[in-house]
């Protein structure tokens, strides 16, 4: 064979080989992840007051497949929706949720503190949230009072429009989810759980920690806030073997947000739903 056609047959089948291994490896490594839960923190809170109707309908409008709301049980036994434990930041009344009453919380005014544009929205029932929920949406319920709202909770989760799968309770409280536990086991609950550096990269509590108490009081998951110096695949992984899911919270940028969604997180929890939804959606690949 002359040199020259050797060269020639040389480089073709160089070229073959590269096209080959590139070929090969975009089928490998290109991988389609699925797209977690999106969960509307205190409903779409970003763009209107958190804890409000207003904030709720909006999350189903920007397709939240959750929403997330914060509860209190009034003076006179009541549930309604709020987070801080006073009405200074969003009424300007500077006096405790728990030690008023159904009739002074809704009297209060707690939307212009976001936007003059949004006055006139009023602190909700849990049962005026439900009515919200389309068929196809959940609440997720974190409960801010103590041990004393289970009873009245009970009666308004028997008495809800919604079918029990699409109410979860979240509580960082972890006595308040055992004790719903053990009244209605049926009912999703989930643990609510932080993290403390208590040394250089010394978190607590730690993976073990977290599903020993998750299993001690009956939880289905648990709802982490969302630390990726914690949270890694060998976490996720020590959480799934214990047979709990994994929901984490409060996650507004789409770095993060990517990074958990490859993790394979359940849920995340956002102050922006229709937004973040999106980012992920172009970021899946
Ligand atoms: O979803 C959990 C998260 O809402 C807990 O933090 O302070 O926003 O109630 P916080
Ligand atoms: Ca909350």
């Amino acid at each position: 064979m002359m040199r020259r056609e050797r060269q020639r047959l040389r480089s073709a089948r160089t070229l073959g080989l590269l096209v080959a291994v590139v070929f090969l490896g975009s089928c490998t490594t290109a991988q389609h992840y699925p797209l977690p839960l999106i969960v509307a923190h205190r409903g779409a809170s970003h763009i209107a007051p958190e804890n409000t109707l207003a904030a709720f309908r909006l999350a189903w409008e920007l397709d939240a497949d959750l929403i997330e709301g914060d509860f209190y049980l009034t003076s006179d036994g009541v549930i309604v929706a709020h987070h801080d434990d006073t009405t200074k930041r969003t009424a300007n009344v500077d006096r405790l949720v728990q030690e008023q009453t159904l009739q002074e919380l809704t009297s209060l005014e707690v939307g212009s503190w976001k936007d003059p544009k949004w006055a006139g929205q009023k602190i909700p029932t849990l049962n005026q949230v439900f009515e919200t929920v389309p068929p196809r949406g959940k609440v997720l319920i974190e409960i801010k009072s103590d041990t004393r709202i289970v009873e009245p909770l009970i009666d308004v989760l028997r008495d809800s429009p919604l079918v029990g799968e699409q109410m979860i309770i979240i509580c960082f409280d972890a006595q308040v989810i055992a004790h719903i536990k053990q009244r209605l086991p049926a009912i999703g609950a989930f643990w609510l759980c932080d993290f403390q550096e208590r040394g250089i990269g010394r978190w607590e509590p730690t993976v073990d920690q977290i599903i020993e108490t998750a299993k001690r009081i009956g939880a289905d998951g648990v709802d982490l806030n969302a630390n990726l110096n914690v949270i890694d695949a060998k976490f996720i992984a020590k959480i799934r073997q214990a047979g709990l899911e994994i929901h984490v919270w409060t996650v507004n940028d789409p770095v993060t947000a990517k990074r958990l969604m490859k993790l394979g997180v359940d849920s995340i929890t956002t102050d922006r739903p229709g937004w973040l939804r999106s980012q992920l959606d172009r970021r899946r690949r």
